[in-house]
């Protein structure tokens, strides 16, 4: 704060402090200490004021709030540049700064923990059960605003507890798909096959690659959906339909994997418009070891086995 506008303030804050005593002092004086019958003697529609001296409650509530006043401006910072006479408020209160502090504290504790784990391993500290902990509680605040509490995704959002992986599941990719955070693009395919090979295509996907039937009164082509994904698809989602982790091109294989829907009319969807999943970089909001610890976590969820059962289905 510029001298000029500290000196505002100060002045301004002692000025009406100063002011409000003498108001208050100057209001009792000459009141006599009992309840009377007179009137102040003016009449404002009809209604006449009583003499009666301040309420002694009120009037020690108003000193009291005066001295708290004073005694806050002293100790704590308030009065323009002054820092209080507290320690810890050297650099003024912002709420900035009080998080910085708790932050620096948190840093202090848990520093050395984080730096322990960042030094092993991520599988290794995938089996630590303290390790599991403070990564799930960083996934929590962190994460679960996309990906759900349960990290099994949304719609558009992946589910991170099974084995369908857009960009890789091993310890190391899981660890820079969140350093880095990933983009996935999908091209608009409207203006190149037209809407009826989106629909083929779409088919295509349902009944060969997914091995499902498509709605009765689907109106497509799946031999021409078959020539269409040759041509236009397999570069990124591979001759067979199973992804390109390289691209994070996903698996077109597994139904339950799709993040877009996997209805037949969602598909279409995605196909005509493109898609555009954006996963944040997470390097310089956590950097390496709490993104350590949350690599760790997150490579777990798909490790106990449970994981087959979902993608089996
Ligand atoms: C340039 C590479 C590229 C080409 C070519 C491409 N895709 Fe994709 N596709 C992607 C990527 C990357 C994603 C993931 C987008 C995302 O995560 O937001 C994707 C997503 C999809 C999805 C949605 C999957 C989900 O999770 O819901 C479908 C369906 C799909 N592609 C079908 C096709 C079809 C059909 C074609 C051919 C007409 C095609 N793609 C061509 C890269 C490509
Ligand atoms: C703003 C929403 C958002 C937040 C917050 C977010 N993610 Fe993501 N994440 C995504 C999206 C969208 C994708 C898919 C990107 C794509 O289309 O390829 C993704 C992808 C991923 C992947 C790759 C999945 C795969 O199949 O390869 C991992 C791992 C991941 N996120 C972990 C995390 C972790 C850990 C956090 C918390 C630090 C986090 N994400 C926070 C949106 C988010």
């Amino acid at each position: 704060m510029t001298t000029f506008w500290s000196t505002y303030i100060s002045v301004l804050t002692i000025g009406s402090l100063i002011g409000l005593t003498w108001l208050l002092l100057a209001t009792r004086k000459g009141q006599s200490n009992n309840t009377t019958d007179e009137t102040m003697g003016h009449s404002f529609d009809g209604i006449e004021e009583y003499d009666n001296p301040l309420p002694k409650w009120w009037f020690w509530l108003f000193v009291g709030t005066l001295a708290f006043s004073v005694g806050y401006l002293i100790l704590y910072p308030g009065l323009g540049n002054w820092k209080g006479i507290l320690p810890g408020y050297e650099n003024g209160w912002t709420g900035a700064n009080e998080w910085q502090k708790e932050m620096d504290k948190a840093d202090a504790r848990f520093g050395p923990i984080f730096a322990k784990y960042a030094a092993m391993p991520v599988e290794e500290v995938a089996k630590d059960p303290q390790a599991l902990k403070m990564g799930s509680r960083l996934f929590a605040s962190n994460c679960s605003v996309c990906h759900g509490s349960d990290a099994k995704g949304a719609f558009g959002f992946p589910n991170l507890t099974d084995n369908d992986w857009r960009w890789g599941g091993d310890p190391e990719t899981i660890k820079t798909s969140i350093m880095s955070g990933r983009h996935g693009v999908m091209p608009a395919w409207a203006e190149v096959i037209g809407d009826q090979g989106v629909a083929d295509v779409a088919a295509f996907v349902v009944s060969k690659l997914d091995g499902r039937t498509l709605p009765e009164g689907a109106k497509a082509d799946v031999e021409n959906g078959q020539k269409i994904f040759a041509a236009n698809c397999v570069a990124c989602h591979g001759p067979e339909g199973k992804g390109t982790p390289a691209m994070g091109a996903p698996n077109l294989t597994h139904p339950q994997a799709f993040i877009y829907g996997s209805s037949f009319a969602q598909l279409q969807q995605t196909i005509r418009y493109g898609r555009q999943g954006q996963m944040p970089a997470q390097a310089e909001i956590q950097g390496n070891d709490k993104v350590h610890l949350l690599a760790a976590y997150v490579y777990s969820l798909s490790q106990d086995g449970s994981a087959e059962a979902v993608t089996a289905k």
